[in-house]
């Protein structure tokens, strides 16, 4: 298969743990006779530094011509305690995302047992949970009408009924290929746009007479994922709530470097790590590269190329394994490996197969 691949690597730890995805992406291409070609984009802070636009429209033109986004992270501390600042970092990534129509984020929270010990949670809590986020991710409070004055300021939660129906109806898909449950996240016993959502899939599920669907609020939800967080199959949710939850279930899983996504809509879709950043890291070769490495299994098997997926994932468990790990998920009789030697590792690993 053919492949053109938009690459935005962004800010911070961007750049390394990229390179790494695409050292994986070469090897598969070249044991299963693909042609991957990357055609390199600015987005993020330096893009801002660049060119003054954190989603420059050269950028997007790259985008909407490829076949697919590798996306990894941007941010940059210089803007985040300036909050007069004019252009954010952070805006080159909600632009690309509504401009590409990218409503639907796929965020898996998947654990591994090798690393339960290192979640905050109990291991019986732990083990074995495996559910899927699906985030709408073009409407909501992100992309509401805004007002930001000096004495009055406010987002507007907004959805209309079509919004709603398509991200319910990737969700119902979702959970017709796994275990059939799908829980709708809402706070309808307080806010209009949540009560929208429950009366769409109120109707809708009934076109769905396979899959379970409850009804949660946000808030139990939060403790729920907590308590339980097997309840879960797939849940589905408005753009805040999915952004606060997700970033709950990275870390049930005991590292934030660990989990992929995919957004997909209207037009070129996108893979890319759930984490931000981190720019503090920059340039130590410690981050975590297995997320932006599973975010490549993850375009692959929307490509239907199953079996390439899988055998990175075979490859992911097997660095986990053989303890080639970055230091936050390292064990103490495990050597010191960085990015890069992770990445090589299991580029290695897969072309031996
Ligand atoms: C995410 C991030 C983004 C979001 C930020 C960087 C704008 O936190 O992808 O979850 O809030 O959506
Ligand atoms: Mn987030």
């Amino acid at each position: 298969m053919k492949l053109n691949i938009a690459v935005l690597a962004g800010d911070g730890i961007g750049p390394e743990i990229s390179r790494e995805g695409i050292k994986v992406l070469d090897v598969i291409a070249k044991k299963f006779g693909h042609e991957f070609n990357y055609t390199y984009a600015l987005c993020g802070a330096a893009a801002i530094d660049a060119v003054g636009d954190p989603f420059p429209e050269e950028t997007f033109q790259i985008c909407k011509d490829a076949d697919a986004v590798f996306f990894s992270a941007v941010g940059h501390p210089k803007f985040d305690n300036n909050p007069s600042a004019k252009v954010r970092p952070e805006q080159g990534l909600l632009a690309m995302r509504k401009k590409l129509g990218l409503f639907a984020n796929i965020r898996p929270v998947q654990t591994f047992d090798c690393l339960v010990h290192k979640s905050p949670l109990k291991d019986e809590l732990v083990r074995g949970a495996d559910f899927v986020c699906i985030r709408e991710l073009t409407g909501g409070m992100y992309f509401g009408a805004k007002k930001e004055g000096a004495d009055e300021a406010y987002d507007t939660c907004a959805y209309t009924r079509p919004e709603v129906e398509r991200i319910l109806r990737v969700a119902y898909q979702y959970a017709r290929q796994r275990r059939k449950h799908l829980t709708v996240v809402d706070k309808a016993n307080v806010l209009a746009s949540s009560r929208l959502w429950r009366a769409v899939a109120q109707e809708m599920m009934v076109e769905y007479p396979d899959v379970t669907t409850d009804f949660m609020y946000v808030d139990n939800a939060a403790m729920r994922m907590i308590q339980d967080p097997k309840f879960f199959d797939v849940m589905v949710t408005e753009n805040t709530f999915g952004d606060i939850l997700t970033d709950e279930g990275s870390c049930i899983t005991g590292s934030m470097g660990l989990l992929p996504s995919a957004s997909t809509g209207e037009s070129t879709p996108v893979f890319e790590p759930i984490h931000g950043s981190w720019p503090q890291a920059t340039g130590l070769n410690i981050a975590n590269p297995l997320a932006q490495i599973l975010s490549a299994a993850m375009m692959l098997e929307y490509f239907n190329l199953a079996e390439e997926g899988a055998l990175i994932r075979k490859a992911v468990d097997a660095s986990l394994d053989a303890n080639v790990r970055t230091p936050e998920i390292q064990v103490p009789e495990g050597g010191k490996f960085g990015t890069i030697e992770v990445g090589s590792w299991i580029a290695e690993w897969i072309s031996k197969q």
